[in-house]
């Protein structure tokens, strides 16, 4: 992982900005606009994204007069700017006379003009237009006093992340040329015997079409999904390295997210100095699934910031909710009530931004988005969540000793991108990744145990994972050498990894290993698995005794057995025709030890994890809090910094055990405190 170092994420201020839209309003506005900013303690603007028609107004020509004027107001006035590359919205004489450039429906159908992300990233023609000018752009405004960063389109992958072109077609092509050289390793590495897929010229291998019952080959789709992300990475490569020719030393390159089917910590490493992110709790509150039994609501979107910060510990937010959700054809989320707003932000520091930038300042009053709600409404009237914004950067201004402070966690979650992207298509997998992943988020979420999400990529280090006590990699259905060495190395050094069911049956191309499994993982978890099977339909819930107490082994089950003497059963199967099997299996290996659990993971199961393998509640001895509120810990240089989150609309009671300094209140606090409705408390210990 990166360290931030760049100017505005430098660890030593944490700062609030906006999403201004100089385009779509009135010049007159500007300089009010920037004055009522300053005022409500918003130091930023984020600028530009969607706005190419204003520095290219037709092919080649090129006018810079209209945000110059803007940033020359915002140089007067002290406002800093987030430039962007305006290249998710390709202008329709663009389109028009290149309509190569435009993406296309499965069947090859183009998109035409008149939505967002209508573009492809592998048009030889888009990538000359989109080099042209963020040349011109970077030239001209490269050493612009007012910016401090720049924003890489905007959100990659969101909305669109399937690209059927014919230049995805060809660089589809020319990708799986460069990884596999020849056709027979292609067709080795896609199985193609199987139901006569062989491929006998390169001109037959295309992007995944429409088929009979969409079902196609899955080793292929992988690949197709390698390949986007690949595509996505270049894409951004090829801006960042533009503007790094021109932008100022301590000026940032970052973009936001985050979306799925991006390996970020490749983007990351060739383009940006940091991720930021668009949270929107709200959709929690999405009128169509809204679920009343939900005990999390706008709480899972922690679980979102903490897949942030796997890419750059401290981030920044882009865009911040700040008003009701919605388009006028889809999604509807309600206002943030008094407080969420706060609640949100606070949600977002604590996890480690440093950065938060509301989305948006005015409320559109035209197209898609009028009734996605920024601070202002329509009218620019000042507003109860003005006054909420401006009370936040009152507080920030207390809260600036946690700029530059880490997350600190204990416990880590492996991931890998192969994995991620294998349960794009694989239902199997797709169900056991998800039944763990919400459970362990539910289960540590209400411990107070807090986590990061940990990318096992080329670029790990044993250094990168010693830090963590306890690692569960749930289901590590694609297992390589190099991803064992390293666990290996992780446990023999005293790291406790925690495995689950569908564990290395899978090689890299996602064909299935003839092998003894947990495959390649036998060896640190001493187990074997000699039977499987999904949960029956008449067992509903399988369960596990481990030392008396029962816990579920959810969804499927892995019937295991142990291979060496340092392998023992900490538990078996209480029903199904594998009652009195082996279910959890703990192998000593080296200083540490490796668990194999036959199941998904359920919340129960992933509490008595946390329990048994001493990780719960690392806090308990400075607070007690309920399962409702949320405690997060950052901390820098020996400080730690305790946020506690109440989500409830009601008061919340927690003891603190021993001295803390309130620092929004700025005393010193100890016993029994009362968190009014959404507040959030930040505790220096
Ligand atoms: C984000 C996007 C913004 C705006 C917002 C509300 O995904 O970056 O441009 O569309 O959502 O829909």
């Amino acid at each position: 992982m990166q360290q931030n170092n760049r100017k505005m994420i430098n660890g030593k201020s944490i700062i609030l900005g906006t999403c201004y839209y100089p385009e779509q309003w009135d010049k007159k506005l500007w300089a009010e606009d920037i004055d009522r900013m300053l005022a409500a303690g918003i130091q930023v603007v984020r600028v530009a994204e969607f706005a190419w028609n204003k520095f290219e107004p037709r092919e080649g020509e090129y006018d810079f007069t209209f945000f110059d004027e803007f940033l020359k107001l915002a140089e007067e006035k002290g406002m800093k700017v987030i430039f962007c590359t305006p290249t998710a919205t390709p202008p329709a004489w663009l389109s028009t006379k290149y309509p190569e450039i435009l993406n296309a429906d499965q069947d090859g159908n183009l998109f035409r003009h008149g939505n967002r992300r209508h573009y492809n990233y592998n048009s030889p023609i888009y990538r000359e237009f989109v080099a042209k000018l963020t040349e011109q752009m970077g030239t001209h405004y490269g050493a612009h006093p007012a910016i401090i960063g720049w924003q890489l389109d905007n959100e990659l992958n969101c909305e669109t992340n399937e690209f059927y072109s014919e230049s995805d077609t060809k660089a589809f092509r020319k990708f799986l040329q460069d990884k596999y050289e020849n056709l027979d390793a292609l067709n080795a590495a896609w199985g193609t015997d199987f139901w006569n897929q062989t491929y006998t010229d390169w001109e037959e291998v295309d992007v995944p079409r429409r088929t009979n019952n969409n079902t196609t080959n899955p080793h292929r789709v992988l690949d197709y999904i390698r390949f986007i992300s690949d595509s996505t990475c270049s894409f951004a490569k090829l801006q960042a390295d533009i503007l790094k020719k021109y932008i100022k030393p301590d000026d940032f390159i970052t973009t936001n997210g985050i979306f799925d089917r991006i390996d970020y910590q490749r983007m990351q490493r060739e383009s940006l100095d940091f991720i930021t992110f668009d949270s929107y709790p709200d959709f929690a509150y999405g009128l169509d699934d809204y679920d009343e039994k939900d005990p999390f609501k706008d709480r899972w979107w922690s679980m979102k910031l903490t897949e942030v910060r796997s890419t750059s510990p401290v981030f920044g937010i882009m865009e911040q909710q700040s008003g009701a959700d919605g388009w006028t054809n889809r999604l509807e989320a309600p206002t943030p009530k008094p407080g969420q707003l706060t609640l949100w932000t606070m949600q977002s520091i604590a996890h480690g931004s440093d950065y938060i930038g509301y989305f948006r300042w005015r409320t559109s009053i035209m197209g898609t988005e009028i009734y996605w709600h920024g601070i202002l409404d329509y009218s620019g009237r000042d507003n109860r969540r003005l006054r909420e914004v401006k009370a936040v950067s009152e507080k920030i201004k207390k809260l600036q000793p946690v700029a530059g402070a880490e997350y600190a966690a204990k416990i880590g979650i492996l991931k890998d991108y192969d994995n991620n992207w294998d349960t794009n298509y694989d239902n199997w997998h797709r169900r056991v990744e998800r039944q763990s992943q919400d459970s362990l988020f539910l289960a540590l979420q209400q411990l107070h145990a807090p986590y990061n999400y940990v990318y096992l990529t080329e670029e790990t280090k044993p250094e990168d994972l010693k830090k963590y006590e306890v690692l569960f990699y749930p289901h590590a259905t694609i297992l390589t050498k190099e991803k064992m060495a390293l666990l290996e190395t992780y446990v023999a050094d005293g790291g406790k990894l925690v495995m689950g069911c569908r564990t290395g049956y899978k090689d890299r191309t996602g064909k299935c290993v003839m092998d003894y499994l947990p495959g390649l993982a036998s060896k640190v978890t001493g187990t074997d698995i000699p039977e499987y099977s999904f949960v029956s339909p008449e067992d509903k819930h399988v369960y596990v005794d481990w030392d008396g107490e029962k816990v579920e082994a959810a969804i499927f089950n892995d019937i295991l057995a142990p291979v060496c003497e340092s392998a023992e059963v900490l538990g078996t199967y209480t029903n199904s025709y594998y009652a009195g099997e082996p279910a959890l299996i703990r192998n000593s290996f080296g200083k540490g030890e490796a668990y194999y659990f036959g199941g998904a993971f359920a919340v129960d199961t992933a509490k008595l994890f946390a329990r048994k393998l001493k990780v719960a509640e690392p806090f308990k001895d400075v607070i007690e809090l309920p399962e409702c509120c949320e405690l997060a810990v950052r901390e820098k240089d020996g400080r730690q910094f305790l946020f506690v989150l109440n989500y409830q609309p009601r008061e919340e009671q927690i003891v603190l055990k021993k001295q803390a300094f309130d620092m929004l209140a700025e005393e010193s606090r100890e016993g029994n405190v009362t968190l009014a409705p959404y507040e959030t408390k930040v505790y220096e210990l």
